[in-house]
């Protein structure tokens, strides 16, 4: 049987009770197919860390994830630390560096969960690609004047050819594979007229290689109010690292919570492991209340058992944890009145009934 090695990096505040409800479900699924072996090693990393050692991740950390066939994420970010510092010791410093360059951040309501649109009664279906290594997050820019009255800050966003052309061919390619074949290419280049233009030139380029695929182009603002007011018309969007950030999250409460929302930082040429995770952060408000909804979290499982080749075992995760919201064992982010083991312990459930 197949047997993989997964780097789990819990992180901070309710990252490490999704992951460790994620590994928990992944587990009893293993042991319960017998199709394939599954190992978790826990890497420390995160705020605890950082105040023992100075740094978020260690100095060969990108050695050390690249044995492992991929990794699971929980969250970074302490109420004590500031978000740059955390968030680029620990998230940034993997992603860039790994070349992780495909965010893919899937959005779908199932039963339980609920799209609080009435203009989306039939709920929603979405693929949101991320280009996930550049743009405003390429870390460049600076301050001078620290303090002075005439002080100033760049925070400098780079796109590069490369960059933006693998990134589109993925998007093309994603859209592809779908049955609606549709693609929009969000920017902003009305008043952006450097970076944003190179998109729109790409996009026209790129699309001549998939004639199948219908796309179009939007610019970002007017895509919010199209997510809203006509999600049924939207299928694969692709978007800049920023753009897509801000998306996802209005995409994960528009499918009816950030609780549910998963995401796979994908390196597509596999050089190197691809890591999952949750699209939230490590909400501070209910760390350590037992509440935290774990399903983002199976779902980010679920995409990386599939990525790693176990997509039977996947798709019946997500089934087991479809089923769960179908009978109503929600957490409270979804108007339930279930805990985080609740969930777990009905996934469980779900589990031992397979095939059986
Ligand atoms: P957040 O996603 O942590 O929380 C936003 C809101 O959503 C909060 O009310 C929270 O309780 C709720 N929420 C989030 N996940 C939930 C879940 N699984 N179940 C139920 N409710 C959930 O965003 P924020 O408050 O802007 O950020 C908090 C910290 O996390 C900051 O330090 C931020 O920088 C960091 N952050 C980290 C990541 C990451 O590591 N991937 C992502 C986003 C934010
Ligand atoms: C996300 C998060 C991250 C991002 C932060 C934590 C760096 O918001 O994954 O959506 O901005 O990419
Ligand atoms: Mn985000």
């Amino acid at each position: 049987t197949p047997s993989y090695n997964i780097a789990s990096i819990p992180g901070d505040g309710i990252g490490p009770e999704v992951v460790s409800a994620a590994i928990q479900v992944v587990e009893k699924l293993a042991k319960k197919l017998g199709t394939f072996q599954i190992e978790f090693t826990h890497i420390p990393w995160g705020t605890t860390y950082y105040k023992q050692t100075g740094r978020y991740i260690s100095e060969d950390a990108l050695d050390t994830l690249r044995k492992f066939d991929a990794g699971i994420f929980g969250a970074v970010g302490a109420p004590d630390v500031p978000d740059h510092i955390s968030l680029w010791g620990l998230l940034l410093a993997i992603r860039g560096p790994l070349q992780l360059y495909a965010n893919v951040r899937p959005v779908r309501t199932f039963p339980g969960t609920k799209c609080p649109l009435n203009t989306a009664t039939e709920g929603i279906d979405w693929m949101l690609v991320r280009e996930n290594s550049e743009g405003e997050y390429a870390g460049q820019g600076g301050r001078s004047h620290v303090g002075q009255q005439w002080e100033a800050a760049t925070e400098v966003a780079i796109f590069t050819r490369v960059g933006i052309e693998r990134i589109m061919r993925f998007a093309f390619e994603t859209a592809q594979s779908r049955p609606r074949k549709l693609l929009t290419v969000v920017t902003k280049s009305n008043s952006m007229r450097h970076g944003m233009v190179l998109w729109d030139e790409i996009a026209t380029a790129v699309a001549k290689d998939f004639p199948d695929v219908t796309w179009d182009k939007m610019l970002v603002d007017a895509m919010t109010v199209r997510m809203v007011a006509k999600p049924q018309s939207i299928d694969t969007i692709v978007g800049t690292n920023l753009h897509m950030d801000i998306l996802s999250d209005l995409a994960a409460a528009l499918a009816g919570s950030i609780g549910v929302a998963p995401s796979s930082n994908l390196d597509p040429t596999r050089k190197n492991p691809s890591l999952f995770e949750p699209v939230h952060g490590s909400a501070f408000d209910i760390t350590g209340k037992g509440i935290a909804n774990p399903v983002a979290t199976f779902w980010s499982a679920a995409e990386m058992l599939k990525w790693i080749g176990e997509k039977d075992a996947a798709e019946k995760l997500m089934t087991c944890v479809e089923n769960v919201c179908a009978a109503d064992v929600l957490t409270p982010d979804l108007g339930g009145t279930s805990n985080t083991q609740g969930v777990v312990d009905a996934v469980f459930a779900e589990i031992e009934k397979i095939n059986a």
